[in-house]
């Protein structure tokens, strides 16, 4: 395995990518995809749909190509995806966004994130983070020379706890980033919660990044509310989604932001030297499917709902312990009860024992004592694998 060289070291070692002996150590997901290759496991442990999203989005790229958009499209984006982008800020959640000024188009929401941490930080500066977090978020913050301060949200509510949240800033805390809806507990915040954030967020005085890519991802009826919405939060937040979610195209790594326009003046300055940009044939046929009939959205989000119950049904009756997600792809469920102490180990053996894959929770912690025998599955593939996958999860019980 290469050896990581100079600074590049110390971001991996903050960011857990260091095995013991000081080499470059893969992702938990590169592992377990690697063993779901090798075994021919089913894959619930990353979060990519097996089906693709709507026709006229993937028909809306093929005639941008035939049509000859192949090369740089401009730095903040295709001027109708960054007015799609507005539009849908408009019709979904009566935002007023200046698709001119406001919104920049990425690389993906991870670009977003990335480019957002390294703008607004500088080194030694702080950030507040829900932990569990999604992957890049303590690489990205470990490259900006920042310091993550985890806010831990716990097994089984995994509410936010407003005490911990204020406990968490410091005179250094430039910035909160927060996920909503949440992978990989799948909670969806609730209005007292994100009125929380936003009140801390004014009286500390620090802009919030808020990564929304399941916004249209949420069950049981519960509505996406964008902390932007809140009074006085739209000028201190980054607002981040991603195509790759609500459009079921992951591989095309189209995401944006919006924001402030001095905050996207920044925040551009970076992503310019990061990607500078990608995707030109897709990014006017995301703006297709952002201008899709509010039904269209919906129904994505019953079809997935549909999933989470066959999946939540399927771990139950293998004997986890679970915990039913209000959004996201993932179902979130706890090994103790078939006598797991330790679910990294147990996903390691998951493939041999069960012929599925999926991913420990420790993965997302910094201290992964809460988290222990917890482990994280996606529902986000046909129901016909998912009932298959279920299947072969029942017989777990007699062979541990
Ligand atoms: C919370 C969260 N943010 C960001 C991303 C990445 O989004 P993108 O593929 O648009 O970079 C993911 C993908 O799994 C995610 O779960």
């Amino acid at each position: 395995m290469a050896e990581v060289r100079g600074q590049w070291s110390d971001v991996a070692r903050a960011s857990g990518l260091l095995a013991a002996d000081g080499s470059l150590a893969p992702t938990v997901f590169a592992r377990m995809t690697a063993l779901a290759t090798a075994t021919g496991a089913i894959n619930l442990g990353q979060g990519f749909p097996d089906t693709d999203g709507p026709a006229e989005v993937l028909e809306a790229a093929r005639a941008a190509i035939a049509s000859g958009a192949n090369q740089y499209p401009p730095g903040r984006g295709v001027p109708e995806l960054r007015a799609a982008v507005a539009e849908h800020q408009r019709r979904w959640y009566g935002l007023s966004v200046d698709p001119d000024t406001e919104v920049l188009v990425t690389a993906g929401a991870t670009e977003a994130i990335a480019a957002t941490v390294l703008a607004l930080c500088s080194p030694g500066d702080e950030v507040v983070v829900l932990e569990p977090y999604y992957d890049s978020y303590a690489a990205t913050i470990a490259l900006g020379g920042a310091v993550r301060r985890p806010v831990t949200l716990r097994w089984p509510d995994f509410a936010l706890d407003a005490a911990a949240l204020a406990a968490a800033f410091s005179d250094r805390t430039r910035l909160l980033l927060l996920n909503n809806p949440h992978n990989p507990t799948g909670r969806v915040l609730t209005p007292d919660e994100l009125a929380v954030v936003a009140r801390v967020a004014r009286e500390r005085d620090v802009v919030v990044v808020t990564d929304e890519v399941y916004e249209h991802l949420t069950f049981d009826g519960r509505v996406h509310v964008p902390l932007a919405t809140l009074p006085g939060m739209a000028e201190r937040t980054v607002t981040i989604s991603s195509a790759g979610k609500t459009l079921s195209v992951t591989g095309w790594k189209i995401g944006w932001l919006h924001a402030r326009a001095d905050l996207v003046d920044a925040i551009t300055t970076v992503k310019q030297f990061l990607t500078y940009v990608n995707g030109g044939p897709f990014q006017p046929a995301v703006a297709a499917g952002l201008a899709l009939p509010s039904s269209v959205f919906r129904q994505a989000a019953v079809d997935l709902q549909e999933r989470r119950d066959l999946l939540v049904a399927g771990l139950s009756s293998a004997g986890l312990d679970v915990v039913v997600p209000e959004g996201t792809y993932f179902v979130v469920a706890d090994a103790a009860p078939l006598g797991v102490t330790d679910a990294t180990s147990f996903c390691l053996q998951l493939p041999a024992l069960a012929g599925v894959v999926a991913v420990p929770m420790a993965a997302f912690y910094d201290d992964a004592t809460p988290a222990r025998s917890l482990v994280r599955f996606a529902c986000c593939k046909r129901p016909e694998v998912i009932a298959e996958a279920s299947r072969r999860l029942s017989t777990l019980k007699a062979r541990l």
